[in-house]
């Protein structure tokens, strides 16, 4: 009994060791079922602290010790036999023993050991489960670079790591599904490797693919790569003159607009099923016609390619009776207006798959019918105007010839009197006022 070693209790009663022993053998019958004993599992990253806590509710001062999983003594009560020093007390007392295990490793593993020393002991057990974080991922693609519609994989490895850790992919903010395998190495690590295969776009050019890895050990670990992906050309025709209509005699310059990966070595400008007439100039995307014919008629192809492959775009040129030189657009709105407005329908129909000269045409048409409603509301504005002016000018005559003084002052009083008669009163005090009203109307 002098292991219990109360030095409070012997103070209190000189014969301490019978009184506890009697004691204590009275209260473990009782303690069996009331005296309850808990530990915990602990999942620790290797190098960090586990701690290990012994709790007991309703303790009558039984005796607590730890083991380790060889169940050797690691502490009694707050006394540690064991010569470990990485073990340490954090708290004591009689409700709990703790201990934390500094510098974790992988040989620590394994089932801990609470023991109340009750008849017959109690047990509870703490498994230590250390974790292994992943290396850093890993990620590689079969292809560098891609055309477009093509597939290609990309595979990201997580190299030894307990336990095995998942594999996510996402390419941009989407996630995508991969095929993931778990090979265990001869020191018990999990290396795991996952394959994404995807078909790329031309969207997906400059788009980074991101292996997300996750494990309990490791927060945000991730490998990513971009995709660079390879693309015909894209084509569009621009038309640079004329704004209006396409008229003999006048210039057409016509733009091509290319964008590609790799970018697009060769352009040439085509006319289908004919030639492109033999004085058109062309310097690389630009195509100019001096002096439009009707004969140049037709659709004009802007054709581009790359190593990926070829596209075009077309243009349908339509040329349109000249102006005569006495009716220039800009002088006579009705002559532009006709030739404009009961036109264009015809090309629409005709130069149906020409989006571009179509739409270029359609421009024309409203531009032309814009400037005939402004010419309208001009005619109106100027009538209204001059009937104005010729009712002012009545007017004026016919005040003038009834010299305007009563009139007047019957208005002035008006303004700010109550009723005729005080307007009349008013009107008097004001005869400077109705000579420069005279003066106004003659
Ligand atoms: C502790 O882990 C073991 C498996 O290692 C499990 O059987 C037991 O239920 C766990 N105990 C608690 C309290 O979670
Ligand atoms: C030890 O545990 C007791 C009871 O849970 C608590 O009151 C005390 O603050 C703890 N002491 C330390 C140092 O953690
Ligand atoms: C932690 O333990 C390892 C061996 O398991 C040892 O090499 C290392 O020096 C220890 N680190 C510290 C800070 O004690
Ligand atoms: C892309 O796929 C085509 C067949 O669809 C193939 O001819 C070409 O070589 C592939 N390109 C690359 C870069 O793999
Ligand atoms: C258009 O071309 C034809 C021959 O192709 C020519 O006879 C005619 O004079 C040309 N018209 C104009 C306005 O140049
Ligand atoms: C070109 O289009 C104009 C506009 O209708 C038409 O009058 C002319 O006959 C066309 N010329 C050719 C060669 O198709």
């Amino acid at each position: 009994m002098s292991l219990w070693g109360c030095s409070a209790c012997e103070w209190l009663f000189p014969n301490c060791s019978l009184f506890l022993s009697l004691f204590l053998t009275g209260a473990a019958q009782f303690a069996v079922q009331s005296q309850n004993l808990v530990a915990d599992n602990v999942s620790v990253v290797e190098g960090e602290t586990a701690i290990i806590s012994c709790r007991v509710k309703n303790n009558d001062d039984s005796v607590i010790q730890l083991l380790n999983p060889n169940r050797q003594t690691i502490y009694f009560k707050d006394v540690r036999p064991l010569k470990d020093a990485r073990f340490q007390l954090v708290n004591f007392s009689e409700n709990e023993l703790r201990v934390a295990l500094s510098n974790v490793s992988l040989s620590d593993e394994g089932r801990y050991v609470c023991q109340l020393y009750t008849d017959p002991p109690q047990e509870a057990y703490a498994d230590i489960t250390v974790l292994i974080p992943p290396g850093n991922p890993i990620i590689e693609s079969r292809e560098d670079i891609v055309s477009e519609g093509n597939e290609t994989e990309i595979t990201c490895t997580s190299i030894g790591s307990k336990p095995a850790a998942t594999i996510r992919w996402m390419k941009g903010d989407k996630e995508l599904p991969g095929r993931s395998k778990v090979e265990v190495t001869y020191d018990r690590m999990y290396t795991v490797t996952s394959w994404l295969k995807l078909t790329v776009a031309r969207e997906d050019d400059g788009v980074p693919v991101v292996c997300i890895v996750d494990h309990p050990a490791v927060k945000d670990f991730q490998a990513q790569k971009y995709l660079e992906v390879l693309y015909k050309p894209e084509v569009k025709i621009v038309v640079e003159f004329p704004v209006g209509l396409t008229r003999e005699g006048e210039n057409l310059e016509l733009t091509c607009q290319i964008k590609g990966k790799p970018e697009p070595q060769q352009v040439n400008w085509v006319k289908v099923d004919d030639d492109v007439p033999s004085h058109a100039v062309i310097t690389g995307p630009d195509l100019f016609i001096e002096n439009l014919n009707k004969s140049y008629n037709g659709t004009y192809r802007c054709v581009a390619s790359n190593s990926v492959g070829e596209s075009y775009d077309d243009y349908i040129l339509y040329v349109y009776d000249a102006l005569t030189t006495t009716l220039k657009p800009t002088t006579t709105t009705t002559t532009t207006t006709i030739s404009a407005t009961t036109s264009p329908p015809d090309i629409i129909q005709d130069a149906a798959p020409s989006t571009e000269a179509a739409a270029h045409d359609s421009r024309a048409g409203a531009e032309a019918q814009r400037s005939v409603d402004h010419a309208v509301i001009g005619g109106v504005v100027a009538v209204v105007v001059f009937a104005m002016l010729c009712l002012l000018i009545v007017l004026g005559r016919y005040f003038a010839r009834h010299k305007g003084t009563y009139f007047t002052h019957e208005a002035k009083g008006a303004d700010d009197a109550a009723d005729a008669d005080t307007a009349i009163i008013n009107a008097e005090g004001g005869h400077n006022n109705s000579d420069e009203k005279k003066e106004y109307y003659i």
